[in-house]
Protein backbone atom coordinates (compact mmCIF):
# COMPACT_ATOMS: atom_id res chain seq x y z
CA UNK A 1 0.00 0.00 0.00
CA UNK A 2 3.00 2.59 0.57
CA UNK A 3 3.99 4.83 -2.60
CA UNK A 4 6.91 4.18 -4.99
CA UNK A 5 6.49 7.04 -7.05
CA UNK A 6 6.72 5.16 -10.05
CA UNK A 7 10.08 4.10 -9.47
CA UNK A 8 11.46 0.67 -11.12
CA UNK A 9 14.93 -0.83 -10.63
CA UNK A 10 16.43 -1.45 -13.62
CA UNK A 11 19.44 -3.19 -12.78
CA UNK A 12 22.67 -2.69 -11.21
CA UNK A 13 24.78 0.74 -11.24
CA UNK A 14 27.69 -0.87 -12.85
CA UNK A 15 25.84 -2.33 -15.61
CA UNK A 16 25.37 1.12 -17.31
CA UNK A 17 28.81 3.26 -17.98
CA UNK A 18 30.08 1.49 -21.38
CA UNK A 19 29.76 2.46 -25.08
CA UNK A 20 26.31 0.83 -25.15
CA UNK A 21 22.99 1.79 -23.26
CA UNK A 22 21.47 -0.66 -21.07
CA UNK A 23 18.24 -1.59 -22.62
CA UNK A 24 15.09 -3.06 -20.83
CA UNK A 25 11.41 -3.61 -21.37
CA UNK A 26 9.54 -2.18 -18.27
CA UNK A 27 5.85 -3.16 -18.06
CA UNK A 28 5.66 -3.21 -21.56
CA UNK A 29 7.50 0.26 -22.37
CA UNK A 30 11.27 -0.27 -24.28
CA UNK A 31 13.69 1.86 -22.10
CA UNK A 32 17.68 2.75 -22.70
CA UNK A 33 19.62 4.17 -20.37
CA UNK A 34 23.27 5.16 -20.77
CA UNK A 35 25.38 7.50 -18.78
CA UNK A 36 25.99 11.19 -20.30
CA UNK A 37 28.88 12.98 -20.79
CA UNK A 38 28.93 13.90 -16.80
CA UNK A 39 28.27 10.46 -15.76
CA UNK A 40 24.64 10.99 -14.53
CA UNK A 41 22.32 8.35 -15.52
CA UNK A 42 20.12 9.25 -18.19
CA UNK A 43 16.63 7.32 -19.72
CA UNK A 44 14.09 7.24 -22.50
CA UNK A 45 11.77 5.15 -24.37
CA UNK A 46 14.23 2.55 -26.88
CA UNK A 47 12.61 3.43 -30.30
CA UNK A 48 14.33 6.53 -31.96
CA UNK A 49 11.88 9.40 -32.59
CA UNK A 50 13.09 9.73 -36.54
CA UNK A 51 12.12 6.29 -38.42
CA UNK A 52 12.08 4.00 -35.01
CA UNK A 53 15.47 2.42 -35.27
CA UNK A 54 15.75 0.19 -31.67
CA UNK A 55 18.08 2.51 -29.42
CA UNK A 56 19.18 -0.82 -27.62
CA UNK A 57 21.76 -1.44 -30.83
CA UNK A 58 23.23 2.27 -30.73
CA UNK A 59 26.43 3.47 -29.73
CA UNK A 60 27.13 5.95 -26.86
CA UNK A 61 29.43 8.40 -27.61
CA UNK A 62 30.99 10.77 -25.28
CA UNK A 63 27.32 11.02 -23.23
CA UNK A 64 25.18 11.24 -26.41
CA UNK A 65 23.50 8.10 -27.61
CA UNK A 66 23.93 7.69 -31.31
CA UNK A 67 21.19 5.84 -33.33
CA UNK A 68 23.23 3.45 -35.96
CA UNK A 69 20.40 3.89 -38.27
CA UNK A 70 21.24 7.68 -39.55
CA UNK A 71 22.77 9.28 -36.97
CA UNK A 72 20.60 10.78 -34.84
CA UNK A 73 21.83 12.30 -31.50
CA UNK A 74 20.37 12.02 -28.06
CA UNK A 75 22.00 13.65 -25.38
CA UNK A 76 19.99 13.12 -22.91
CA UNK A 77 17.54 16.04 -22.83
CA UNK A 78 13.96 16.04 -24.53
CA UNK A 79 13.86 15.47 -28.31
CA UNK A 80 10.75 16.06 -31.03
CA UNK A 81 9.04 13.02 -30.16
CA UNK A 82 11.65 11.48 -27.65
CA UNK A 83 10.85 12.69 -24.01
CA UNK A 84 13.58 11.45 -21.35
CA UNK A 85 12.08 9.21 -18.33
CA UNK A 86 14.07 9.95 -15.03
CA UNK A 87 16.45 8.42 -13.75
CA UNK A 88 18.51 7.34 -11.17
CA UNK A 89 21.34 5.87 -9.21
CA UNK A 90 21.21 4.95 -5.56
CA UNK A 91 25.05 3.55 -6.40
CA UNK A 92 24.14 -0.33 -6.39
CA UNK A 93 21.26 -0.24 -8.47
CA UNK A 94 19.82 2.22 -11.35
CA UNK A 95 15.51 2.75 -11.61
CA UNK A 96 13.61 4.64 -14.28
CA UNK A 97 10.51 6.73 -13.02
CA UNK A 98 7.30 5.67 -15.86
CA UNK A 99 4.42 7.75 -14.67
CA UNK A 100 2.63 6.50 -17.79
CA UNK A 101 2.96 2.79 -16.24
CA UNK A 102 2.79 3.35 -12.70
CA UNK A 103 -0.16 5.82 -12.42
CA UNK A 104 0.60 7.05 -9.24
CA UNK A 105 1.73 10.67 -8.07
CA UNK A 106 5.16 10.91 -8.69
CA UNK A 107 7.96 11.17 -5.92
CA UNK A 108 11.38 13.06 -6.92
CA UNK A 109 13.67 9.70 -6.16
CA UNK A 110 12.92 6.42 -5.22
CA UNK A 111 12.28 4.88 -1.98
CA UNK A 112 15.92 2.86 -1.29
CA UNK A 113 16.27 1.15 1.47
CA UNK A 114 18.83 1.87 4.49
CA UNK A 115 21.68 0.03 3.54
CA UNK A 116 25.53 -0.27 5.45
CA UNK A 117 27.66 2.20 5.02
CA UNK A 118 29.38 1.30 0.94
CA UNK A 119 32.65 2.16 2.18
CA UNK A 120 32.75 -0.79 4.15
CA UNK A 121 30.55 -2.76 2.11
CA UNK A 122 30.54 -5.35 -0.79
CA UNK A 123 27.47 -5.08 -2.99
CA UNK A 124 26.31 -8.31 -5.41
CA UNK A 125 23.67 -7.66 -8.15
CA UNK A 126 21.84 -10.43 -9.34
CA UNK A 127 18.97 -10.16 -12.04
CA UNK A 128 16.67 -13.75 -12.49
CA UNK A 129 13.65 -13.86 -14.96
CA UNK A 130 10.18 -15.26 -13.97
CA UNK A 131 6.94 -16.05 -15.23
CA UNK A 132 4.68 -14.18 -12.59
CA UNK A 133 3.26 -11.29 -11.35
CA UNK A 134 5.34 -8.63 -9.47
CA UNK A 135 2.95 -9.19 -6.62
CA UNK A 136 3.77 -13.26 -6.74
CA UNK A 137 7.91 -12.32 -6.07
CA UNK A 138 6.30 -10.17 -2.92
CA UNK A 139 4.23 -12.48 -1.63
CA UNK A 140 6.41 -15.00 -1.91
CA UNK A 141 9.21 -13.32 -0.18
CA UNK A 142 7.19 -11.95 2.77
CA UNK A 143 6.08 -15.44 2.95
CA UNK A 144 8.55 -16.16 6.40
CA UNK A 145 7.83 -19.75 6.43
CA UNK A 146 8.73 -20.46 2.71
CA UNK A 147 12.18 -20.82 3.63
CA UNK A 148 11.80 -23.89 6.24
CA UNK A 149 9.43 -25.69 3.95
CA UNK A 150 10.76 -25.18 -0.04
CA UNK A 151 14.11 -25.05 0.71
CA UNK A 152 15.39 -26.99 3.49
CA UNK A 153 18.64 -28.08 2.31
CA UNK A 154 19.64 -24.20 3.11
CA UNK A 155 17.48 -23.31 6.14
CA UNK A 156 16.60 -25.23 9.43
CA UNK A 157 14.89 -24.46 12.94
CA UNK A 158 13.12 -21.48 11.27
CA UNK A 159 10.85 -19.31 14.30
CA UNK A 160 8.96 -16.67 13.35
CA UNK A 161 9.68 -14.16 16.47
CA UNK A 162 7.07 -11.54 15.80
CA UNK A 163 4.53 -10.42 12.90
CA UNK A 164 3.86 -7.59 11.75
CA UNK A 165 0.70 -5.18 12.93
CA UNK A 166 -2.56 -6.46 12.25
CA UNK A 167 -5.21 -3.79 11.08
CA UNK A 168 -6.05 -3.15 14.83
CA UNK A 169 -2.26 -2.15 15.66
CA UNK A 170 -1.60 -4.44 18.75
CA UNK A 171 -0.78 -7.83 17.10
CA UNK A 172 0.82 -10.26 19.50
CA UNK A 173 4.24 -10.37 19.50
CA UNK A 174 4.11 -7.71 16.69
CA UNK A 175 7.55 -5.97 15.72
CA UNK A 176 5.93 -3.25 13.77
CA UNK A 177 6.08 -3.69 10.23
CA UNK A 178 8.33 -6.26 9.91
CA UNK A 179 8.34 -9.97 10.00
CA UNK A 180 11.20 -11.45 12.90
CA UNK A 181 12.47 -14.62 12.08
CA UNK A 182 15.00 -16.72 13.75
CA UNK A 183 16.67 -19.26 11.40
CA UNK A 184 19.78 -21.11 10.89
CA UNK A 185 21.65 -21.42 7.70
CA UNK A 186 23.22 -24.82 6.49
CA UNK A 187 26.59 -24.21 5.70
CA UNK A 188 27.73 -27.87 5.33
CA UNK A 189 27.17 -30.93 7.52
CA UNK A 190 25.53 -29.80 10.87
CA UNK A 191 27.41 -26.60 10.26
CA UNK A 192 25.02 -24.21 10.78
CA UNK A 193 24.90 -20.39 10.97
CA UNK A 194 21.89 -18.76 13.43
CA UNK A 195 20.42 -15.39 12.34
CA UNK A 196 18.41 -12.93 13.36
CA UNK A 197 16.03 -11.51 10.22
CA UNK A 198 13.86 -9.04 9.97
CA UNK A 199 11.56 -8.88 6.35
CA UNK A 200 9.96 -5.34 5.30
CA UNK A 201 8.60 -4.09 2.45
CA UNK A 202 9.44 -0.10 1.81
CA UNK A 203 7.74 0.01 -1.73
CA UNK A 204 5.25 -2.29 -3.24
CA UNK A 205 8.03 -4.50 -5.27
CA UNK A 206 10.47 -4.26 -3.42
CA UNK A 207 10.83 -6.53 -0.21
CA UNK A 208 14.25 -6.19 2.40
CA UNK A 209 15.75 -8.29 4.83
CA UNK A 210 18.23 -7.20 7.28
CA UNK A 211 20.49 -9.39 9.13
CA UNK A 212 20.08 -7.72 13.15
CA UNK A 213 21.61 -10.59 15.02
CA UNK A 214 24.41 -13.06 14.30
CA UNK A 215 26.86 -13.59 11.57
CA UNK A 216 26.47 -10.61 9.12
CA UNK A 217 24.39 -7.94 11.34
CA UNK A 218 23.63 -4.97 9.11
CA UNK A 219 24.02 -6.66 5.95
CA UNK A 220 20.92 -6.42 3.79
CA UNK A 221 19.16 -8.71 0.84
CA UNK A 222 16.57 -6.17 -1.46
CA UNK A 223 14.56 -8.09 -3.53
CA UNK A 224 13.11 -5.63 -6.25
CA UNK A 225 10.72 -7.39 -8.52
CA UNK A 226 10.11 -5.18 -11.63
CA UNK A 227 7.06 -5.97 -14.25
CA UNK A 228 8.43 -6.68 -17.49
CA UNK A 229 5.26 -7.63 -19.86
CA UNK A 230 3.92 -10.72 -20.97
CA UNK A 231 5.86 -13.34 -22.69
CA UNK A 232 4.82 -14.85 -26.67
CA UNK A 233 2.07 -17.34 -24.84
CA UNK A 234 0.79 -13.92 -22.95
CA UNK A 235 2.36 -14.85 -19.63
CA UNK A 236 3.04 -12.16 -17.43
CA UNK A 237 7.12 -11.97 -16.88
CA UNK A 238 9.04 -10.36 -13.91
CA UNK A 239 12.63 -9.64 -13.02
CA UNK A 240 13.87 -10.40 -9.86
CA UNK A 241 16.92 -7.73 -9.36
CA UNK A 242 18.30 -8.89 -5.66
CA UNK A 243 20.78 -6.72 -4.16
CA UNK A 244 23.06 -8.55 -1.30
CA UNK A 245 25.14 -5.25 0.66
S1 LIG B 1 15.91 5.90 -37.24
FE1 LIG B 1 17.30 6.79 -35.86
S2 LIG B 1 18.25 8.35 -37.02
FE2 LIG B 1 16.86 7.51 -38.38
Amino acid sequence: ARPSGNWYVVGASRDVGGDRPLARTVAGQEVVLWRDAGGRPVAGPGICPHLGAPLRDSPVRCGTLVCHWHGLALDGGPFAGWEPFPAYDDGVLLWVRLDAVGGEPPLRAPVVPRRPDPARALTAVYTGVGVCEPEDVVANRLDPWHGAWFHPYSFVDLTVAGAPDGPDGDAEGSTGDGFTVDVSFKVAGRLVVPVRAVFTAPEPRTVVMRITEGEGTGSVVESHATPLGPDDRGRPRTAVVEAVV
